[in-house]
């Protein structure tokens, strides 16, 4: 831990695990360092980073003003997996904030996240500590698969508990925003604060109709494995006809494919590598599960994944929102 506090003096990066993902660190005050973050991930520079903090007196630092419903928001839900963005104070460098005048702050839950955020008492700018693209990394043999060699240190803490990145919510209009749904739902807020409102682009759900998969935009694709997913919604039994009339009819013309199941469905599909992401008892294990299935994916050289649609629940928005990413939009509906 000393050791960490030390790196990150020196404007060097951190990678430590959150209750959410691994995070990147950096000192979020320093330039030199966030320019460091978004060399080793590859990220475009436009992409503003997460601070996080370990007391409330430096929320007040980072920003120019905190509105009650931020303060309340706070007091409820920190330190865990929630994020706000507030108007930034001019000590907070516009390459933390990809050029905004707006930052984003969070108070870790971890125990490691948050000793080394209270022990080096640096605010520490920390994106998910993935190659950019690529899916978050949940244990730190992701985090060494994508930034080993590009880093100064990686804290193992094991698998992290929660697995899809913060609910992150815009409190500098009117309507506070939910900009990124996560754990920290829409009703868990609006039980707190009042209405609460959701980036459409959150809600949008493009859909590619046809049999035969086909690569989308890049700009929809984020967590995306290399291979081709393909989320198929229906009724269970309709999902498993289909998904392995797709799969035996693929891999009898050589391609590899994969198949992202509930626990309850395993046994229903004939074909292909058959991953159980979790129970859909316990939502908790797919969110927990997700970014490492995706990864399988790519270890595994598969061409074409199909998965079952995880919506509905309490995280199912959160879940639905990083796979549909993954998908780049692409549902077929049976
Ligand atoms: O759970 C998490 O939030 C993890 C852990 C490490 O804390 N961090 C994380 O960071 O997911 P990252 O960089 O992968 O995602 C940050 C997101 C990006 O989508 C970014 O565009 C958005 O937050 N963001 C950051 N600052 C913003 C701002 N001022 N306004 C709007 N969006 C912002
Ligand atoms: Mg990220």
């Amino acid at each position: 831990m000393a050791e960490a506090g030390q790196i990150l003096k020196k404007g060097g990066l951190v990678a430590f695990p959150t209750e959410t993902v691994y995070g990147l660190g950096g000192d979020a005050l320093n330039p030199e360092a966030s320019a460091r973050i978004y060399a080793a991930k590859g990220r475009p520079s436009d992409n503003p980073l997460i601070v996080h903090i370990a007391d409330i007196k430096t929320l007040y630092k980072l920003t120019k003003s905190v509105p009650e419903k931020a303060l309340k928001l706070a007091d409820h839900f920190w330190p865990g997996p929630l994020t706000m963005i507030l108007p930034k104070a001019d000590i907070v460098p516009r390459q933390t904030t990809g050029g905004l005048d707006t930052v984003a702050i969070r108070m870790p839950s971890h125990p490691t996240a948050f000793e080394l955020i209270r022990s080096s008492g640096i605010c520490i700018a920390a994106p998910s500590a993935n190659t950019s693209g690529r899916p978050s990394p949940t244990s730190a043999d992701h985090v060494a698969e994508d930034l080993s060699g590009r880093i100064d240190m990686i804290i193992d803490g094991g698998r992290v508990e929660i697995g899809l990145e913060s609910t992150i919510v815009d409190l500098t209009g009117e309507m506070p925003m939910i900009l990124r749904p996560g754990y920290v739902n829409k009703a868990m807020l609006e039980a707190v604060i009042g209405e609460v409102g959701v980036d459409p682009v959150i809600l949008a759900d493009q859909e590619i109709k046809g049999l035969r998969p086909k690569a989308p935009g890049m700009k929809y694709k984020h967590y995306a494995p290399k291979g081709d997913l393909t989320i198929v919604e229906g009724t269970p039994d309709m999902v498993a006809e289909t998904i392995n009339h797709l799969t035996a009819s693929l891999e009898a013309e050589g391609y590899k494919t994969a198949v992202i199941s509930s626990a309850e469905h395993m046994s229903a599909y004939r074909t292909g590598m058959v991953v159980n992401v979790g129970s859909r008892e316990q939502e908790t294990q797919i969110a927990a599960n997700l970014y490492d299935v995706l990864r399988q994916m790519d270890e595994a050289q598969i061409d074409y994944i199909y998965s079952e649609s995880f919506a509905g629940g309490s995280l199912g928005s959160a879940i639905m929102n990083r796979l549909l990413k993954a998908a780049g939009h692409h549902v077929m509906r049976v």
